[in-house]
């Protein structure tokens, strides 16, 4: 099936088709024309510091194990044993020298190369031809500051290219001080009864959302301490005149909506009855003088929402990682890692660990209300007379971009509107009707 594009997804008229959430068909389509085609988050580096080391992840619904290998590169491949699909390695994460499959017994280096196969001799007479029996290795991988990235598609642009001005926010959190940034605390990984994309959208672009959804989450608090950081609940629809506030879609789909932290406070506080408080105070000034000089003046003062297509986000008011792996048209499996700058003391890591399970993750009040609405927002979407009425994304469609100057990239005035979740649409549209990577490099335009 070959998805016609501009059907499912008009970005004239700003509607996007409800079957794009919940068609069995579509979905088919979008793990091989997407998932298949772009670049996806795979881990962080600080998950396997040493020869050896492994972690199990996913790309779409393929398991990946990623290693790094004894001469210290990083690897990563399919979980899959060649011989009848069993996987070679069930453990989460862990530290092997090599990876035997629990069935037949043929086993892999830490490259994915297959180095032994029981009855070799005796039973394959010596003629199986070990090269060409491997692991499969992913076609494209890189990393950005320790956060590693996959592609399966050869044809694809290179990491920096497809992350456009997106490389310029994500900086900011992987690398706040130049020492490079590390996972903690595990990944909380469920299952949400969800389409991908309504998370993936939301993060995108949807700042209209929070006022709302969030609003009883903050009265309680939600936000107290993330980050170490005490957070005012914004109505930000007022702010939309703020020459601080903008948003930016990328050429390739990815994008988000800012606003920045005031010259006269510009580096985060803790909450006052917070015990470390004069620790984590005095890091996060230091922090903010050292990104100030290192990332320059505005990329210092970064705060809202985003995402990198397809389901990838780090959420600037926890630093939690998010991946939306699909697991079909209803369903989504949310890993969140929580991301810390490496130079940061011990408290204000442990700081940022607590005030994360309470923000986002399963017990997480953003998340829980979060969660709440892209269920029924799928819920709505599965029905054959709803499926007639396609959803409205015509705010703010109107507003002229802004070219790129001084130290900020091209963006539409305010960080409130449907641009930034159109652009995701529209990049989805067009994998989804089969064009070339070279046919999107030569005709995609940002909405
Ligand atoms: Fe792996 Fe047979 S399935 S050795
Ligand atoms: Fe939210």
């Amino acid at each position: 099936m070959v998805i016609e594009e501009n059907k499912l997804v008009d970005i004239e008229r700003g509607l996007v088709s409800r079957k794009n959430f919940a068609d069995p068909e579509i979905y088919k389509q979008e793990l091989e024309q997407v998932f298949a085609r772009s670049w996806l988050f795979l881990g962080h580096e600080s998950q396997i510091p040493n020869p050896g080391d492994f972690f199990n992840t996913y790309m779409g619904e393929d398991p990946i194990l990623v290693t790094r290998g004894k001469d210290g590169k990083v690897n990563a491949m399919l979980n899959s044993c060649r011989h009848r699909g069993n996987s070679v390695e069930r453990s989460d994460l862990g530290n092997r020298n090599n990876f035997m499959c629990t069935y037949h017994g043929w086993t892999y280096d830490l490259e994915g190369k297959l180095i032994t196969v029981p009855g070799f001799k005796e039973l394959y007479h010596e003629e199986l031809d070990l090269e060409n029996w491997g692991l499969v290795a992913v076609t494209q991988l890189e990393s950005f500051h320790g956060l590693i990235f996959a592609n399966w598609d050869p044809e694809a642009p290179g990491l920096l290219e497809y992350m456009g001005e997106y490389a310029w926010f994500l900086e900011t959190r992987v690398n706040p001080q130049g020492q490079g940034s590390e996972v903690v605390g595990g990944i909380f990984r469920w299952v949400m009864d969800c389409n991908w994309k309504f998370a993936a959208e939301n993060f995108v672009g949807d700042g209209y959302h929070g006022f709302i959804s969030h609003r009883s989450a903050m009265l309680v608090g939600a936000q107290r301490g993330a980050n170490g950081v005490q957070q005012q609940s914004v109505n930000r629809w007022k702010t939309q005149e703020d020459p601080n506030n903008f948003r930016f879609g990328t050429k390739y789909g990815s994008g988000g909506g800012f606003h920045l932290l005031p010259d006269e406070a510009p580096a985060i506080t803790a909450s006052s009855d917070d015990p470390n408080a004069k620790a984590i105070n005095a890091y996060y000034q230091q922090r903010f003088e050292v990104m100030e000089k290192n990332l320059g003046r505005t990329r210092a003062r970064l705060g809202g929402w985003n995402a990198m297509f397809p389901n990838f986000s780090i959420n600037t008011s926890a630093d939690q990682i998010h991946v939306w792996n699909p697991r079909g048209p209803q369903s989504t499996e949310n890993w969140v890692y929580i991301l810390v700058d490496k130079a940061a003391p011990p408290e204000v890591k442990k700081a940022r660990i607590n005030a994360s399970k309470r923000v986002f993750g399963p017990t997480g009040l953003l998340e829980e209300d979060d969660g709440d609405n892209w269920k029924l927002s799928t819920d709505g979407c599965k029905g054959v007379i709803a499926q007639r009425y396609p959803l409205h994304y015509g705010m703010g469609l109107d507003d002229k971009p802004m070219e790129a100057n001084g130290d900020l990239p091209r963006r539409r005035q305010g960080s409130l509107g449907d641009t930034n979740q159109l652009n995701m649409a529209r990049m989805w549209s067009e994998l989804m009707s089969g064009k070339s990577w070279q046919e999107i490099k030569d005709s995609s335009e940002p909405v």
